[in-house]
C-alpha cells in the first residue's frame, strides 16, 4: 500500500480519454494496476510539476470506459474504481462526463459543473456496505458533490479562461442505451438539466468511501427528442473530441490550484465510527 503523505488527486476521464491524454501537459508517467477486493483496476500516475510551486504532485486518471473504450457504462467496476484512487490515496477525484442537455438553455459543447443529481440507475451497485451487517450506513447526499472540489473548478475556469456553467442537475440512467423521447421530457419535469450514465453511482461510492468527488460534464448533445435531436455516440465521441483541449486546459489549471484540506466529504461515516470497506 502507497505511503498517503503526498498530494494525490484522482482524475476519472470518460469519452474522449484518448485525446484528453493527449492534451495534458507532457509529465513523467507510469502505468499501475490496482488490486482491490472488487477487482483490478489500471491506472497511469502522472507526475505532475505545479506551475507554480514547482512541487510535484501525482496525478492519478482512470479511464473509466477502458483504454480502448470498450466498457460501457453498466460494466463499469464502480466500486473498484472508486476503491483504487482510494488505495492510492487520492485527496478528491474530478470526473469528465459526456451528457446530453435536456433543454435548450444549453448549448453544445458547454461545460457545466453540476451541483444535484438524480440517480435514475436500477441496474447500480447502491453501496459498498452490501453485505456487512454490522454497518448500516446512510450517507449524507444533500451535495452531492464535493464544494471544495466544484469551488476549485469554478476558480480554474476563470484562471484558465474556460467558460463554465456553475450548478445544474445531473440525471443519471442506467444505459447503454440513449433515453426515450418520453424519458427525457420525464426527466425534465423531474427538475433534471442533463442526462448522462456514470456520475450518481460514483459520486454515492465516493461519498460512502470518504472522497471528494465532484463531476465536469460537456454537453455533447441534446437529449432524445429535444429539438427533434435522435442522439448518437460518434456525435458525443465528435464533441468530446472538440472539447478535450478546454477540459485539459481547466483540469489542469485545477491541479495546479490543488490544496489538500480537511473536508465534510472526508468525514462522511464519521457518526458510524467506521473506515470505508476499501
Ligand atoms: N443520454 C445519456 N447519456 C449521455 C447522453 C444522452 O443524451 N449524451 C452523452 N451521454
Amino acid at each position: 500500500m502507497r505511503e498517503c503523505h503526498k498530494t494525490s488527486i484522482g482524475i476519472i476521464v470518460g469519452t474522449g480519454t484518448k485525446q484528453f491524454l493527449q492534451q495534458m501537459k507532457p509529465a513523467p508517467s507510469e502505468e499501475l494496476t490496482i488490486n482491490t477486493r472488487y477487482g483490478e483496476v489500471r491506472l497511469i500516475c502522472l507526475r505532475w510539476q505545479r506551475e507554480n510551486t514547482k512541487d510535484i504532485v501525482d496525478v492519478f486518471i482512470l479511464p473509466r470506459h477502458g483504454y480502448r473504450h470498450e466498457v460501457p457504462p453498466h460494466m463499469i467496476n464502480y466500486k473498484a474504481n472508486i476503491a483504487a484512487l482510494k488505495r492510492v490515496c487520492v485527496d478528491g477525484i474530478i470526473a469528465t462526463a459526456a451528457v446530453g442537455a435536456l433543454h435548450d438553455n444549453l448549448k453544445i459543447g458547454d461545460i457545466l459543473i453540476p451541483d444535484q443529481l438524480i440517480d435514475w440507475t436500477r441496474q447500480r451497485p447502491l453501496t459498498f456496505f452490501e453485505h456487512d451487517s454490522s454497518a448500516l450506513v446512510h450517507v449524507d447526499m444533500t451535495q452531492p458533490y464535493c464544494e471544495r472540489l466544484r469551488k476549485l473548478l469554478l476558480t480554474a475556469s476563470v484562471k484558465a479562461k474556460v467558460k463554465a456553467v456553475d450548478g445544474g442537475c445531473y440525471v443519471c440512467t442506467d444505459g447503454p442505451r440513449y433515453e426515450t423521447a418520453a424519458e427525457v421530457k420525464a426527466l425534465k419535469l423531474l427538475g433534471g438539466d442533463v442526462v448522462g450514465m456514470t456520475v450518481a453511482t460514483e459520486a454515492t461510492l465516493a461519498r460512502e468511501a470518504c472522497t471528494c468527488y465532484t463531476a465536469l460534464c460537456v454537453v455533447t448533445n441534446y437529449a432524445a427528442g429535444v429539438g427533434g435531436a435522435h442522439p448518437s455516440h460518434s456525435e458525443v465521441a465528435e464533441v468530446m473530441k472538440q472539447a478535450s483541449n478546454n477540459l485539459s486546459l481547466l483540469i489542469s489549471t485545477a491541479v495546479d490550484l490543488y490544496v489538500v484540506e480537511d473536508c465534510i466529504c472526508k468525514h462522511s461515516l464519521d457518526e458510524y465510527g467506521i473506515e470505508p470497506p476499501v
